[in-house]
């Protein structure tokens, strides 16, 4: 978690501002800046959001032309002011800013303080300013005193280091946390995230584990930890900066849905060249791995793989994997995730790697860390996601997941081409279909008001809409904060429904599909019990419409797309909840956009 932003510019501490509020979506419990101005290096940071602080300190009267800033998500230590970052070293020259967890900060700590140094805070990242104040005083340069500190330290770390002694350069650093460096015409940025830097720069490069940068104005010099030059590689990032606003929306959440069918049309013109080389790579047992809502689009998939192709696909959370699977050698595993750097993710593709496995990363983020661990990688085309909650990056990943199972049947035989060519028409289509969906959405309003006050809720399905289901529940819990569960209709009679009573919410997603007899059977054992019906059904099934309290209709589809049709009113569903209740549906309490610890 936590945002990092740097910059060498004029105006340095209002662009740092502007990119921590780019930043914001990755934490957002205290927020700071570090200048040097007038020669000496100035620090400003407090608790809580960006615009109070931003407000309070008012950064355009400050001039600078060199800066770093952070918005955090507190790890070790409570968010407060002695917490936020940047901390110092103890002549208050030099400032760290950082995202990670330090795993034997302890150690190193104590050994500081036995050697005199003062500590200001609570946090793990404040050992890293007073080794790098050590490094100095044995006189190492700023860059080599951060190598020697980054080697000393174990665990996560993203930082951005800067002195007043160097004061026309910011020295970075990257293990596991992701970093990108942008060079543009009128200076030179770092960042936690590639949408921070866009209105700067589309020239970016991600820094890579155990490299060291020094950037400063039109250039930035790398080397690995270990003193090796490395050649800066900077790719040229097409999204516009523009794509990253609200676009008049009062949430990015309600913007992104609306994005949902441009974004499906772009995964769709994925290069063929990627989706063979991955399916080409589909050897042995396969795996699909995610977390969160990446999780639920693996799972739609393994439905999707069986019921198509009769391929068993073995989704597992990525927290999970490494306790539950051991037999990779040789076989695949394919990672799913929006930012590219979930930590979950991130470890569970590391270990799958380290045991034998191929892996195939899918993500949003061109240039992050599971493409690069990644042996070959699907890009999805969701462009930036500022919501915290992942919505168009759901769909683009289940566009992305279908295209490889159509081309994976057709290279393994298990699709004939006439059938593989209708579903890809199908395919082709979906957007429109999502694009009808989505503008009828604001009818889910009155129903979302009318169930708003509710404590409870659960999500069924069978099938692949299993998937659907716990997604809409992640979706209104996250959101709304309202408690929601969402698992396989069939199990209620196992346990879940001795908590039905009169009134108690069940949303079904139930369309035309194999499953639907059953999951009627299921509904109406709810009923039976007094339970509240939402039903999210298609276009015309009248006897669903005569059972359930309330519906939304949905165009048919193939069995293996309903998930794409059926998630968009669960999405409107949890967002009109979370806005009625007074929330704020862009930034839910206690989370991140970017998961980067373990
Ligand atoms: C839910 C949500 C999270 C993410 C999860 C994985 O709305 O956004 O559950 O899906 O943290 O993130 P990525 O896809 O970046 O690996």
């Amino acid at each position: 978690m936590c945002g990092i932003f740097g910059c060498i510019c004029s105006s340095a501490p209002r662009v740092i501002a502007d990119g921590l509020k780019r930043l914001e979506y990755r934490g957002y419990d205290s927020v700071g800046i570090a200048v040097i101005s007038g020669g000496r290096l100035l620090l400003e940071k407090d608790k809580g959001m960006i615009d109070p602080f931003v407000r309070r300190v008012d950064p355009s009267r400050i001039s600078a032309e060199i800066g770093i800033g952070h918005t955090r998500w507190a790890t070790h230590g409570a968010p407060c002011k002695e917490n936020a970052h940047p901390h110092l070293d103890c002549t208050g020259t030099i400032a760290v800013a950082h995202n990670g967890v330090l795993e034997n900060f302890l150690e190193i700590k104590e050994g500081l303080l036995k050697r005199g140094h003062r500590f200001a805070s609570n946090t793990d990242t404040e050992v890293i300013p007073h080794l790098i104040e050590e490094g100095i005083r044995d006189g190492l340069s700023l860059k080599s005193a951060t190598a020697r500190a980054a080697k000393m330290i174990k665990g996560a770390m993203a930082i951005a280091v800067l002195s007043s002694a160097l004061p026309d350069s910011i020295v970075c650093m990257k293990r596991e946390s992701p970093l990108a460096i942008g060079i543009g015409k009128k200076g030179a940025y770092c960042a936690s995230d590639v949408p921070a830097l866009l209105p700067y720069t589309d020239m970016i490069m991600q820094l890579q584990d155990d490299q060291v940068a020094v950037i400063s104005r039109g250039q930035v010099a790398v080397e690995t930890i270990a003193g090796k030059p490395v050649k800066p590689r900077f790719i040229k990032i097409e999204w516009e900066a523009g794509v990253a606003e609200k676009g008049g929306y009062p949430h990015f959440m309600l913007k992104e849905m609306h994005e949902q069918p441009i974004a499906m049309r772009s995964t769709l013109k994925l290069p063929h060249g990627f989706l063979d080389r991955a399916s080409r790579m589909m050897e042995g047992r396969v795996y699909l791995t995610g977390s969160g809502t990446s999780y639920h689009a693996c799972l739609a998939s393994s439905y999707a793989f069986s019921k198509m192709l009769c391929m068993d696909i073995r989704p597992v959370y990525s927290s999970e994997f490494q306790d539950l699977v051991c037999d990779l050698e040789g076989n695949t595993v394919i990672g799913v995730s929006q930012s590219g750097e979930t930590a979950d993710t991130l470890s569970a593709l590391r270990y799958a790697k380290s045991r034998g496995a191929k892996v195939i990363g899918i993500t949003n983020t061109l240039a992050s860390s599971i493409t690069s661990l990644s042996d070959t990688y699907i890009c999805t085309q969701g462009g930036p996601e500022i919501g915290v909650a992942a919505t168009k990056t759901f769909l683009t990943q289940l566009i992305a997941l279908d295209q490889l199972m159509l081309r994976a049947g057709l290279n393994a035989g298990r699709l004939p081409e006439g059938v593989a060519s209708g579903l890809l028409a199908s395919l082709n289509g979906v957007p429109s279909l999502a694009e009808g969906v989505i503008r009828r959405s604001e009818g889910i309003r009155p129903i979302a008001q009318k169930y708003s006050s509710r404590r409870s809720a659960y999500f069924l399905a069978r099938g692949i809409n299993v998937a659907t289901a716990m997604e809409g529940a992640l979706k209104l819990k996250e959101l709304s904060y309202m408690h929601a569960e969402g698992y396989p209709a069939g199990e209620s009679k196992h346990g879940p429904i001795s908590l039905v009573e009169g009134d108690f919410l069940c949303v079904f997603v139930a369309p035309r599909d194999s499953s639907r007899g059953r999951v009627i059977g299921n509904m109406m054992e709810m009923k039976a019990r007094g339970a509240r019906i939402f039903a999210v059904v298609t276009e015309g099934d009248d006897e669903l419409k005569s059972i359930a309290d309330d519906t939304f209709e949905v165009p048919p589809v193939p069995e293996f797309l309903n998930p794409v049709v059926c998630t968009i009113p669960l999405q409107a569903f949890a967002y009109y909840v979370a806005v009625l209740r007074g929330l704020d549906p862009d930034k839910p309490r206690n989370l991140a956009k970017s998961v980067t610890v373990l």
